[in-house]
């Protein structure tokens, strides 16, 4: 038997549920928050993705579904919704026209990881990209659309909040870490010891317990801000405190690509395991130019659809729409007429196979209609159907035409 790749997993039935549920309500506070629905392609150029989420990273150092075309054009799977958002952005030259740009996407992404629960190697984000507005109440309105999306999907979280610095203040940052940990290098690991020389402040967030004793006592990129990035992270933790968002500050917090600047932030779940991170993101005020496009400032956040489909609290699935069946062989082709008139404005289950009454209502139920429809040879002969409401227990006859 044929079955689908490790870490990339099939959605229906019950889960298919809470992924349109979900998308429903996430794209209905995008909106809200006057973002507009963006789609790019799941296939682009390998420097895409290496000019922004970064060479060093280990997505792109390890994880890319990287590929050589029939055409022998380096392409890729895509591993994140940013770089393909901005690709698009500068193309269609919405960087010259200057002005504020607001996008949303969700699809699947691909990263080749190690698969374990809430990791795969196909999975879904949700994500948003604002364009053009260089001021931090733009962060904050995205900490708080992330905040809201969970809130209205009854889902409980903890929001990590830092600023990674600027082009001001980050290299003098980098060189003190350098120092530091050069200082230690005998008992780093290997993954460290390639970080120095690769992207240095990613060493901040090794997972390897002797490198974390010893980070303990690393300089603190919060103490090294510049004026211009401190200013804007006391305004941000400002916004925050009086619109009620809750949040803790991690100085390690460094996010697994490369392209971020000031503003980085991610929201954690502690009821799904070790894969907790929900969503991340952060302002990203170079890549538009990393990418050939005119200098614009920007900033978006993720989230990750397998984990939050975990999580949500879905409502009372209220009874919709209709049921028709038929309790004999004649009566199928009615079944079908009814139905499609039916569909001109309700949504209508048939069933095509004649059955006894209990067993239709069971089929009723089963797909939650609210009425139930049956038709048999009496039907023909008088031109009636029987309707049954299954939420008030009602029951009526009525003509055909008035059905
Ligand atoms: P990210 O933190 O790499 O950011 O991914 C965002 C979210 O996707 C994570 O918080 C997690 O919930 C989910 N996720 C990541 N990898 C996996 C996986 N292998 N299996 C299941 N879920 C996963 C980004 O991708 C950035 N593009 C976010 C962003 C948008 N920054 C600015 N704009």
């Amino acid at each position: 038997m044929i079955k689908s790749l490790r870490g990339m997993n099939d959605i229906l039935s019950e889960d298919y549920e809470r992924y349109t549920y979900f998308i429903k309500t996430a794209s209905d506070v995008a909106s809200r928050y006057g973002f507009h629905f963006i789609e790019t392609p799941l296939l682009e150029e390998t420097a895409l993705f290496k000019r922004s989420v970064g060479e060093s990273s280990d997505i792109v150092g390890k994880e890319m579904y990287q590929f050589i075309d029939k055409g022998k054009n380096d392409v890729c799977l895509r591993p994140e919704g940013t770089a393909g958002v901005v690709r698009a952005f500068i193309q269609k030259k919405l960087d010259k026209a200057g002005g504020t740009h607001r996008f949303f996407y969700h699809g699947s992404m691909f990263r080749y990881e190690r698969p374990q629960k809430g990791r795969l190697r196909q999975f879904h984000q949700f994500g948003v990209e604002s364009f053009g507005v260089d001021s931090v109440y733009e962060d904050a309105t995205m900490i708080m659309m992330a905040s809201d999306i969970l809130k209205e999907l009854g889902i409980g979280y903890r929001l990590q909040l830092n600023s990674l610095g600027d082009n001001n203040c980050m290299p003098e940052y980098k060189n003190k870490l350098i120092k530091f940990v050069k200082e230690g290098e005998d008992s780093i690991c290997e993954d460290c010891v390639r970080r120095l020389e690769t992207n240095p402040i990613r060493v901040l967030d090794c997972k390897n317990e002797r490198c974390q004793e010893l980070y303990k006592d690393a300089p603190k990129l919060l103490n090294c801000l510049c004026e211009s990035c401190e200013k804007d992270f006391t305004t941000l933790q400002k916004i925050l405190n009086e619109n009620g968002v809750a949040y803790e500050i991690d100085t390690n917090l460094v996010r697994g690509l490369d392209y971020y600047s000031k503003t980085a932030f991610e929201f954690v779940s502690d009821n799904i395991g070790s894969q907790s991170a929900i969503a991340g993101g952060g302002r990203y005020d170079r890549l538009v130019e990393f990418l050939d496009g005119r200098p614009t400032p920007a900033v978006g956040f993720a989230m990750g659809i397998e984990r939050l489909m975990e999580l949500i609290v879905m409502p009372e699935s209220l009874k919709d729409g209709y049921y028709i069946g038929a309790i004999d062989e004649k009566a199928i082709n009615l079944v079908l007429q009814l139905a499609q008139r039916k569909r001109k404005t309700d949504k209508v289950t048939v069933e095509y196979k004649a059955k006894n009454f209990k067993n239709h209502i069971k089929g009723a139920n089963k797909v939650d209609a609210k009425y139930f429809c049956i038709v048999g040879s009496n039907e023909i002969v008088n031109g009636t159907i029987v309707v049954k409401n299954l939420e008030n227990k009602t029951e009526q006859i009525i003509k055909q035409k008035e059905f």
